[in-house]
């Protein structure tokens, strides 16, 4: 397995991985319009390869925290295996490598909505510990941080999603 940043060629196996993952195509769209904001972070689109096949697809794009400041914090959605691929740890590398280079970045924290038996074994925990509040009415546990090495106390407040979020 090979985990790179994509690149414009990737664009439709990155959109299949996640139709087939999700079921739908309202993820794959939403990436599509994050490609054309000033969220995207080209080197935080990540994506596996398994003898030259794109199989899996990782998005880290900025989100913002609204408390006494606003800052730009990153947002990990969405996140997609290809069926045939899951269980197989091909998303936890993704996530790995994916922490290791927004840690690189100065990144502060990291977002997620999302299965806590998947996102506990990296470090996320509940938004609660952190002050941070979720925009989505969902139990405290889904709704998860990962503070990273430039994490400060002032990195708390409201989440807010830019609006591309509303079609997922
Ligand atoms: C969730 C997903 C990204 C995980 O990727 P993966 O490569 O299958 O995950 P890994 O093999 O690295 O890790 C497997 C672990 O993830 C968890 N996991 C995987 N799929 C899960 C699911 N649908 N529900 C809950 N937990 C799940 C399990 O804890 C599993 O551990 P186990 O095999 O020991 O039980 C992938 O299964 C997927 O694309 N699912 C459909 C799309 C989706 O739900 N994306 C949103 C992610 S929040």
């Amino acid at each position: 397995m090979n985990i790179r940043s994509e690149t414009i060629s990737d664009y439709p196996a990155i959109t299949e991985v996640n139709i087939l993952a999700f079921g739908q195509d309202n993820e794959a769209k939403l990436i599509e319009e994050i490609r054309h904001s000033d969220r995207y972070i080209p080197e935080l689109s990540l994506v596996a390869e398994v003898e030259g096949l794109v199989v899996a697809h990782i998005l880290l794009s900025y989100i913002d925290l609204v408390g006494k400041e606003t800052f730009q914090v990153l947002g990990l959605a969405p996140m997609a295996v290809h069926p045939r691929f899951q269980r197989q740890g091909i998303g936890s590398a993704l996530v790995q490598v994916g922490l290791e280079i927004a840690n690189i970045r100065g990144e502060a924290i990291i977002i997620v909505l999302g299965h806590p038996q998947f996102y506990n074994r990296f470090g996320f925990e509940p938004s609660v510990n952190y002050k941070i509040e979720s925009p989505f009415s969902v139990p405290e546990e889904f709704f998860m941080v990962k503070p990273l090495q430039s994490y400060q106390e002032m990195h708390k407040g409201k989440v807010i999603y830019p609006p591309a979020f509303e079609m997922v």
